[in-house]
């Protein structure tokens, strides 16, 4: 496959942005009055005791409620609440400047360790009883840990706050304090404590509701890695609502880099996911955290996560009860780098944030300074760049952010160009104490001011394209600065409003190509009438009446009440016999059929990780983005075709793979050999890779050798496939099924990347558009039957290749299901403009496939 712009990235993890309030259940243990319901500190709910003498208060009050008037009765409801008991935990660190660290104080059961807690336990007291917000309400303090540094506490203290003081408590308990206890007796130092702060946290972690079989500390040991998992991995599930830590530690100069090399959770949800959060601290204090992780990762994701200091703390907690395996990780130390940034006096050469792809480490600055040679300027390309964090208002960068030439940088970036106008720029790097990512990956350059990009168009960003891609209809430059300014060909582009060229035939086809809408424009039909997708205006009485007005189905297609409508061969047809009036009802998960049947045999189209990495460069796929995706290898030629996995036996593909050619028997089935699961051609016998013999080949009978007419064929696998997360199938459209034009639909394949070039080692993707069918006939005059769809661009650069064929056309549609639109069948050279690709449709085979198939 041929595809050399890249439209979109991948997609990346969403992190959740769970608060720190809490609510608590009952306790009678915990020293606190019984009977107590805390809220959460965030819901103005109201809070009653319900000791019996208050009771009758209560009672006498709501009698004068009634009695009295609502006013009072707000008062009263109001000092109930505000007196009402949170309990609020807070987490925090704090330095102990005049003492040494000893190895002892790694272990929580020594003598050592419970001598220093002990101190630092009364010297919080102290702090505490300072303060009316703090003293009355401590209810108890723990120490957790100490790590070298200077000797660093992590502790826990909890409060029974009333309502109206938990945010002035929370204030107090941020703010960092110094505290000194005099020398006591036979010491000669005092004890100082300075940095002390706390953060309010989920009291689900504090060490007390911590199961203490998950709770574990692992110290790195010299260079060598570390492995830890979740309880039971990878044979059987974690546990449902269990509470774990991982304090990972390292020597005292050293700092860690830790890496998931598994990841499968439960996916994330708005509330009550199961969540991972890896802490730059050991304190789970939300100012450290590094990442929150849910769902599941591929394996290809980069999951590693540096610290800025010898310590980390993973923690989990989970409520569901599905069964996942959890997560795989292992850890080592490393020095700490003594310096980050440089100085580059070449020509060109790259940088990269620390670590990188690696996630950077927090608290870290940078700074390369680079002075190119000659009389020349500087560029800077950024070819990937990856700074997020959450809660960081668009536009602004106040966390994380790279700084060059008085502009800072953040978030995520498709590639981008910094062009400076003298012969030295320099770049900072700045990372925060929370959340960090994966950060940039940058080449410089040196170029003449004069002619920046030889030979080429150079955008105004600064980026150097092809000149063949100025004025075809799609941004090339992120500025949009090569489709500005431009004479449209009048004899196939249409000139929009804000004067791009975009090709005629996206005009009404209910896509705003243009940006500004003008290309749908003048494509309404008059007052009381609608716009059926075929263009047709029908009066608006004739919408949603359960008949196909249009002729296309599109006036019945998206009314808001799914209907019983007379069969057309574009209505779909339940079980029943019944026929609904929606588009394309199977499998998006509502029921439209009073029998179910429209989302019977679903189990189809879904991928098993619900994060693809991020493409680094170019379109390679991922593992197991493409679960359906098969490569037909013959003996002593390797892959040939494409395929695409239908059931655990059942393979699609395109018949003229099949057909004998030059006295070689591509019709005998014992000549192919398939492989599922495949990503990298050169890693067959990778894990996942399942390698399967063909039992029967079925092309389809009307097949047309010189046409390319029917061009499809049907592979029965020999044994059955196993499915796995790297095998499944996709989801085959019925009959009534509608691709529309101007759809984004993906095609995959290792064929040519280049036509008259060669194979591609690693799976490649593409993303193409559905052509209208009249264009199709326009462009390719002749040749298109109604069995053939063109899928593609009129200006070339992305399509599929020699190699590709047999392959699928992957449609995401509703609720994410992936059908397949359609088999990879021919082309005019390859990724030529105005020559699509052609496809053979799939939804016309339905019927054929589940009479020869069953599926
Ligand atoms: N017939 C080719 C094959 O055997 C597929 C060609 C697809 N070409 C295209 N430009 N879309 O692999």
């Amino acid at each position: 496959m041929k595809s050399n712009r890249v439209r979109k990235g991948g997609g990346r993890p969403k992190d959740l942005g769970a608060g720190l309030k809490y609510s608590s259940q009952p306790q009678n243990s915990n020293g606190l009055e019984e009977g107590v319901e805390f809220l959460p500190v965030n819901n103005a709910k109201k809070v009653e005791k319900r000791d019996p003498r208050r009771r009758a208060v209560l009672v006498a009050v709501v009698v004068a409620v009634s009695l009295l008037s609502l006013t009072a009765g707000f008062l009263v409801w109001h000092f109930q609440y505000r007196n009402a008991r949170v309990q609020t935990v807070f987490n925090g660190y704090l330095r102990l400047t005049n003492e040494k660290f000893l190895d002892a104080y790694e272990n929580s059961s020594s003598t050592e360790f419970g001598s220093l807690a002990g101190k630092v336990k009364d010297a919080l007291k102290l702090l505490y009883s300072e303060s009316p917000v703090l003293g009355p309400y401590h209810r108890e303090s723990s120490v957790t840990a100490f790590s070298e540094g200077s000797v660093i506490a992590y502790y826990w203290s909890e409060f029974s706050l009333p309502q109206r003081l938990v945010q002035e408590a929370e204030r107090v308990m941020a703010r960092e304090r110094v505290i000194t206890l005099p020398p006591r007796s036979r010491a000669l130092q005092s004890f100082v404590m300075t940095s002390v702060v706390a953060f309010p946290t989920d009291p689900r972690m504090a060490q007390t509701t911590l199961d203490n079989s998950c709770s574990f500390a692992l110290h790195a040991r010299g260079q060598e890695q570390t492995r830890f998992t979740t309880p039971g991995f990878p044979d059987s599930p974690y546990p449902a609502r269990a509470r774990c830590q991982w304090a990972l530690r390292g020597d005292a100069e050293a700092v860690l880099s830790l890496t998931f090399r598994s990841f499968d959770v439960a996916p994330c949800d708005e509330r009550g996911s199961d969540l991972v959060v890896v802490y730059n601290s050991l304190s789970p204090v939300e100012p450290h955290a590094l990442v929150r992780l849910c769902g599941t990762y591929p394996p290809s994701y980069n999951l590693t996560f540096l610290s800025s200091q010898n310590v980390l703390l993973v923690t989990l907690i989970t409520h569901s009860e599905r069964r996942h395996p959890g997560f795989k990780a292992v850890f080592f130390q490393l020095p700490k780098m003594s310096s980050c940034g440089g100085t580059f006096r070449d020509a060109q050469g790259t940088f990269s944030s620390p670590y990188y792809p690696g996630h950077y480490p927090p608290n870290t600055d940078c700074t390369w300074t680079i002075e190119v040679p000659g009389n020349r300027n500087v560029k800077v390309i950024f070819r990937q760049f990856f700074l997020v964090e959450p809660d960081v208002a668009l536009g602004t960068c106040t966390k994380d952010y790279v700084e060059i030439l008085g502009t800072r940088y953040c978030g995520e970036r498709p590639q981008f160009v910094v062009a400076g106008n003298s012969s030295r720029v320099t770049v900072r790097f700045h990372s925060d104490q929370s959340y960090t990512d994966t950060g940039f990956l940058a080449e410089f350059l040196s170029y003449n001011s004069s002619d920046p990009c030889p030979g080429m168009f150079t955008c105004k960003t600064g980026r150097c394209i092809q000149k063949t891609l100025r004025c075809d209809g799609w941004a090339d430059c992120t500025d949009y600065s090569d489709e500005k300014n431009c004479k449209c060909n009048a004899s196939h582009q249409f000139t929009c409003k804000n004067e791009f060229c975009k090709p005629l035939f996206w005009v009404c086809d209910g896509v705003n190509d243009c940006g500004d809408s003008s290309d749908e424009l003048g494509c309404s039909c008059p007052a009381e009438t609608f716009r059926c997708s075929n263009g047709k205006c029908l009066p608006k009485s004739q919408q949603c009446d359960g008949r196909d007005d249009c002729g296309d189905g599109s006036d019945e297609a998206t009314c808001a009440k799914v209907s019983t409508v007379p069969c057309t061969s574009r209505t779909y047809r339940c079980h029943s016999g019944l026929c609904v009036s929606k588009a394309n009802p199977e499998c998006d998960g509502k029921q439209d059929c009073a029998d179910g049947s429209d989302e019977k045999d679903c189990d189809c189209g879904l991928r098993s990780f619900s994060k693809q990495s991020r493409v680094v460069g170019g379109q390679n796929a991922d593992v197991g983005e493409w679960p359906w995706q098969v490569s037909l290898h013959v003996q002593g030629q390797g892959h040939v075709c494409g395929a695409s996995l239908i059931s655990p036996t059942w393979l699609v593909s395109a018949a003229h793979c099949y057909a004998d050619d030059g006295g070689f028997r591509y019709s005998d089935p014992a000549v192919w050999t398939a492989y599922l699961g495949l990503l990298d051609q050169s890693k067959r016998s990778a894990p996942g890779v399942q390698e399967h013999r063909l039992k029967r080949i079925i092309r389809h009978p009307s097949f047309n050798d010189f046409t390319y007419d029917y061009d499809i064929a049907l592979l029965e696998l020999e044994r059955p496939a196993a499915f796995s997360s790297v095998v499944r199938p996709i989801c085959l459209p019925d009959a009534t099924h509608v691709f529309r034009a101007g759809k984004a639909i993906w095609v995959t394949g290792w064929g040519h990347t280049q036509e008259g070039g060669t194979g591609a080692v690693v799976l490649q993707k593409g993303e193409i558009r559905v052509i209208n069918q009249t264009t199709c006939e326009k462009l390719l005059p002749q040749q298109i039957t109604a069995r053939m769809m063109c899928v593609g661009y009129l200006s070339g650069a992305v399509d599929a290749c020699q190699g590709d064929s047999g392959g699928p056309l992957s449609s995401v549609e509703a609720d994410g299901r992936i059908f397949q639109a359609g088999v990879v069948s021919w082309g005019e050279g390859c990724a030529r403009r105005e020559k699509p690709g052609v496809y053979t449709r799939l939804p016309w085979f339905r019927s054929w496939i589940k009479d020869q198939t069953g599926v």
